[in-house]
């Protein structure tokens, strides 16, 4: 068995890891107009204590690793990083989450530095309703990123699109003919209660029930694929004859939380078993000492729940327990 075995009989082979809480959009699912506290970089984990943590979290079964931010690329020298996490034992898929606005210029070095893989957020194709959802930065730096990281051959790449009702609902059409005519694998995502107001969400929640039905409206021919490279939590779909996919990342309608194989290091140095409960465990005191940094996992483990109860908020039901109070922005997703 495992050493990441948890409770339930779960095992954990993914970690994600936060490089920074600081981000240059504000995505209104994700992050305040006026932003947030960010964490001083004297704060932050130093590389030299990622790799650590990332190696003993190897010795003890992780493979899979993504970076996270806020946005990962704003963090100095990340290609640093990635290559000393490329060379641990162990490690045999790197991938990065990234709203791709820096992305152009530094994807051949991340790739030579032993990037595998990456997901790009892109809410929308239009470029006035970005500056809505974004409220910062260009559609066009966006597109450029993925036609960069296309042109220096990532594997599979991921774009990640936030279905939100009343604001981008009406481009699902346009997404899932992207899927089809491009070998991108398009990934619909519901907007999820996490640091913030729940009337905010609750207003603009879409279920994602609302793509297969807009996929037969438009009388696309769709299957099940179940050969799609990642450990995501995505339900993924073919167009008949499409050149790309495309995927339903559904936690609030229906949760994935038993098929759940990760877990997540904050920028400021917590261990965090689940993404939407408030636990976590700092692992900066565990720093130049691998035991008490294996301990660390083993707890993380042992207080790991078994699910969210993200839809209990959209009937205002009670939570068994209490939520976090971060934002995305300071998880990573
Ligand atoms: P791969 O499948 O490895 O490519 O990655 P991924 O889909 O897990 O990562 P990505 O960062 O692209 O996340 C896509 C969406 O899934 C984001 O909205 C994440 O917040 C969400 N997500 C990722 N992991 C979890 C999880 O454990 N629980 C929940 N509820 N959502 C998650
Ligand atoms: N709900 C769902 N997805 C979110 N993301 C950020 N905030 C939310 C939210 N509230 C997504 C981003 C990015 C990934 C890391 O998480 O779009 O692709
Ligand atoms: Fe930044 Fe990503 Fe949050 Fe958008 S979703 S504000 S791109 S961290």
């Amino acid at each position: 068995m495992s050493a990441l075995t948890d409770r339930f009989g779960r095992i954990h082979d993914y970690l994600r890891i936060s490089v920074t809480d600081r981000c240059n959009l504000r995505c209104l699912y994700c992050m305040p107009e006026e932003g947030v506290e960010f964490a001083p970089s004297s704060e932050l984990l130093t590389y030299d204590a990622i790799v650590q943590v990332v190696e003993t979290a190897a010795s003890l079964g992780i493979s899979k690793l993504r970076i996270t931010g806020g946005e990962p690329l704003v963090r100095p020298d990340l290609e640093d990083l990635i290559r000393r996490l490329a060379a641990i034992p162990g490690i045999r898929d790197i991938s990065m989450t990234t709203n791709g606005i820096m992305l152009a210029d530094r994807a051949e070095a991340l790739r030579s530095a032993g990037l595998n893989r990456v997901n790009i957020s892109l809410d929308t194709l239009d470029p006035a309703r970005f500056r809505l959802i974004a409220r910062r930065g260009d559609l066009k730096r966006v597109m450029e990123g993925i036609e960069a990281a296309v042109r220096v051959g990532f594997g599979p790449i991921k774009l990640n699109c936030v279905l939100l009702k009343g604001i981008n609902e009406d481009e699902i059409a346009s997404f899932l003919k992207i899927s089809s005519e491009q070998p991108l694998h398009v990934r619909f995502i519901e907007y999820m209660p996490i640091g913030h107001a729940d009337e905010n969400w609750k207003s603009h929640y879409l279920p994602l029930s609302r793509v297969l039905e807009i996929a037969e409206e438009q009388q696309f021919e769709v299957t099940r694929l179940h050969d799609i490279v990642g450990n995501g939590p995505s339900e993924d779909y073919r167009i008949a004859g499409g050149k790309g996919s495309f995927g339903l990342i559904h936690p609030v309608s229906d949760h994935f939380c038993q098929r759940c194989n990760r877990l997540r290091l904050t920028a400021d140095g917590n261990l965090k078993p689940c993404l939407y409960w408030v636990d976590e465990l700092n692992v900066k005191q565990a720093i130049g000492d691998p035991a008490a940094l294996r301990e660390l996992f083993m707890r993380a483990l042992d207080i790991k729940p078994l699910n969210h109860e993200m839809a209990a908020k959209l009937s205002d039901e009670s939570q068994s327990h209490e939520p976090t109070g971060r934002r995305m922005s300071q998880i990573g997703g």
